[in-house]
């Protein structure tokens, strides 16, 4: 497999060598998919860490004890990363489980099974101004370079896991049915005002119920105002040196629309243009598409 000194190039993406292995890689690929895991697919810095909290406190009826016990990564590990292997056995079924990867790489045994997906999907000038940020933090990552060089990177996919519009395309496909939920960031942001509406659309298609008073604790835990001092899920137990919150904290701002604050008109213009084009023909529309 072909790397760099920070990446390896994984059927022409960039994974981090700090999580990711061949070993890791192989057991995503050989991994034994079961009916009733639950995936959580995204593309980075679209709202992983925030389905991470979301998703288990759903499945086990509200309790907050493995959010505020475990760190997301061993709660809802990563398919693809060398963690996987060593948590997997602890979890209790369903599994929920997250991974980056495009749908055509995901591993055999998924297509064979009838394991759910929630997708999220975002504004990608959002996504791409989270990236920025998390590239200035992550000393795992290549540095990213002026923003209108990290707009560049990103849309020819010299970034984390390729280009966002074959991440989002591809996990359009009619053959998921309805196995999967895709939703946006934006979705839960602002289906209700306290994120009732979006959280109660992924209770519905997880087939699941909460008392009113679970998911009031939920919803109100699950708030980027409270779920930046989680400790479990704010990435303060990574060393300094490897992630430096004090260039920009992993929970950054959790709004829809910063990319007004970063891009010039110009740069807004031709970035959509570009997204743009490579959707032709697509048939997706998103409500950002609308703005
Ligand atoms: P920002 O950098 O725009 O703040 P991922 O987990 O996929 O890496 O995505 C990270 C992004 O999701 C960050 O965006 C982060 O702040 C945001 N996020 C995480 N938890 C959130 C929450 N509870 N509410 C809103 N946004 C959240």
């Amino acid at each position: 497999m072909e790397s760099n000194a920070l990446y390896l190039v994984y059927h022409g993406l960039f994974l981090p060598k700090v999580a990711h292995s061949e070993n890791s890689l192989n057991y995503f690929e050989t991994f034994v998919v079961q009916d009733d895991d639950i995936f959580i697919i995204s593309y980075p810095k679209s709202g992983t860490t925030w389905m991470q909290e979301i998703i288990p406190l759903l499945l086990n009826g509200g309790d907050l004890t493995p959010v505020q016990t475990i760190p997301n990564w061993d709660r809802v590990p990563w398919l693809e990363e060398t963690r996987a292997a060593v948590v997997m056995d602890k979890l209790s079924s369903p599994r929920a489980i997250v991974s980056h990867m495009p749908y055509h790489l995901m591993p055999s045994t998924f297509f064979s099974s009838k394991a759910k997906v929630v997708y999220i999907a975002r504004n990608p000038k959002d996504v791409l101004v989270s990236s920025f940020h998390y590239h200035r933090m992550a000393s795992f990552l290549d540095d990213p370079g002026t923003f209108e060089e990290f707009i560049n990177k990103f849309q020819t996919g010299q970034v984390l896991f390729g280009k966002w519009t074959d991440h989002v395309k591809s996990w359009k496909s009619p053959d998921l049915g309805d196995r999967i939920l895709y939703i946006t960031y934006e979705d839960i942001l602002f289906l209700s005002q306290d994120l009732r509406g979006g959280i109660e659309r992924i209770l519905c298609f997880l087939g699941r119920q909460l008392s009113e008073d679970a998911l009031d604790h939920v919803i109100e835990h699950c708030q980027f105002k409270n779920m930046k001092h989680n400790k479990m899920s704010n990435y303060s137990l990574v060393p300094q040196e490897i992630m430096d919150s004090s260039k920009s904290p992993f929970l950054r701002k959790g709004i829809a629309g910063d990319w007004k604050n970063h891009f010039s008109p110009e740069m807004e213009a031709k970035f959509n243009a570009a997204i743009n084009e490579e959707m032709k023909g697509s048939g997706i529309r998103f409500s950002w598409d609308e703005e």
